[in-house]
């Protein structure tokens, strides 16, 4: 004898407290028992069994299906789709525009556009460079740097999956079948270049550092009485600079860094340390990717409108 239980209504409309009889589910015994909905059917046989037929012979060998999943699996990658695409197209626009990305003394501030830190030519806007500079380089300064903070999110492990999935969909999601009709992975060129992750780390980490620097410098308010004040875009570029150290520190290369490779905890307590300080930030990698690549454009855009005028940046000094 068998015994099974019958689910039925998808979890959100039991949160809803509007779950049916009728639905079709994947709601858990216990929340079906919360609104009475369990049933427990006997099978006496294996033929009352129902079974989804399969027939091998698919893409690489599975069902003959594309998937056999019933639930929105789909929302995700066209999410990801659409963020990643609008990231690009307003990141491009704002590193080729080459204006309104620093506010100056004229508006008693001091607040830099992450896109153009540091700002590396001779055409920067005046106190917008703290560095030597490039004379020779006519275009956006901007387009001197993204390599490396988009090099390191293009070769981010979490941004592969996501974007694998979304653009190529290859696959489009667990147990739905891949796009292609062969895989080699990453282990061919141009995808064997994924392993310069870690490089892109390390140049990050200095951009980190960098930008931290700006999130300190905003603090200056010139021609005010004190030079020294909070505004708006002083707190914006702070929880930028913070938003990025947090993704860079639950970078899966920056744990393999600080504890990879130790066969013996108890010999290395500093790496050990460190690993499992770092550990629970990787398991939120993906948060702070998402929220750091918002951010980071949000940060842009704020200055960018202080800049242009179009926006006040209220503040105040000491
Ligand atoms: Fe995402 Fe390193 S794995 S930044």
């Amino acid at each position: 004898m068998i015994t099974v239980c019958q689910h039925t209504g998808p979890w959100a409309r039991a949160r809803r407290g509007t779950v049916g009889p009728t639905d079709e589910g994947r709601l858990r015994p216990h929340t079906l028992a919360e609104h009475g909905l369990m049933r427990e059917k006997t099978l006496t046989t294996l033929e009352d069994a129902s079974v989804t037929p399969v027939v091998l012979g698919g893409p690489r060998g599975g069902p003959d299906v594309p998937t056999l999943r019933t639930d929105r699996y789909w929302v995700q990658p066209v999410v990801t789709f659409v963020v990643l695409t609008s990231f690009v197209a307003y990141a491009s626009w704002a590193a080729f525009v080459n204006k309104n990305y620093f506010v100056g003394s004229s508006f008693h501030r001091n607040l830099i556009s992450p896109f153009y830190s540091p700002c590396l030519t001779a055409s920067c806007v005046p106190g917008a460079s703290h560095t030597p500079t490039i004379p020779w380089w006519e275009v956006s300064p901007a387009l001197l740097i993204l390599i490396f903070p988009l090099g390191f999110r293009m070769t981010c492990y979490y941004y592969r999956k996501a974007y694998y999935r979304s653009f190529w969909l290859s696959p489009p999601a667990c147990a739905v079948s891949d796009a292609h009709g062969s895989y080699t992975g990453e282990s061919r060129y141009p995808l064997l270049l994924q392993n310069l992750h870690r490089y892109f780390f390390y140049f990050g980490l200095i951009f980190n550092v960098i930008l931290t620097i700006d999130a300190i410098v905003a603090f200056q308010q010139p021609g005010t009485p004190s030079g020294i004040g909070i505004s708006v875009g002083t707190v914006v570029l702070v929880v930028n600079a913070t938003l990025l150290w947090l993704y860079s520190l639950s970078c899966h290369a920056c744990r393999h860094l600080c504890g990879g490779g130790v066969k013996q905890f108890s010999k290395a307590p500093i790496r050990h340390k460190l690993w499992k300080t770092l550990t629970p930030l990787n398991g939120r990698h993906m948060l702070f990717a998402w929220l750091s690549l918002v951010f980071v454009a949000f940060t842009d855009l704020y200055v960018r409108l202080v800049a242009s005028g179009t926006i006040h940046d209220y503040g105040f000094h000491f």
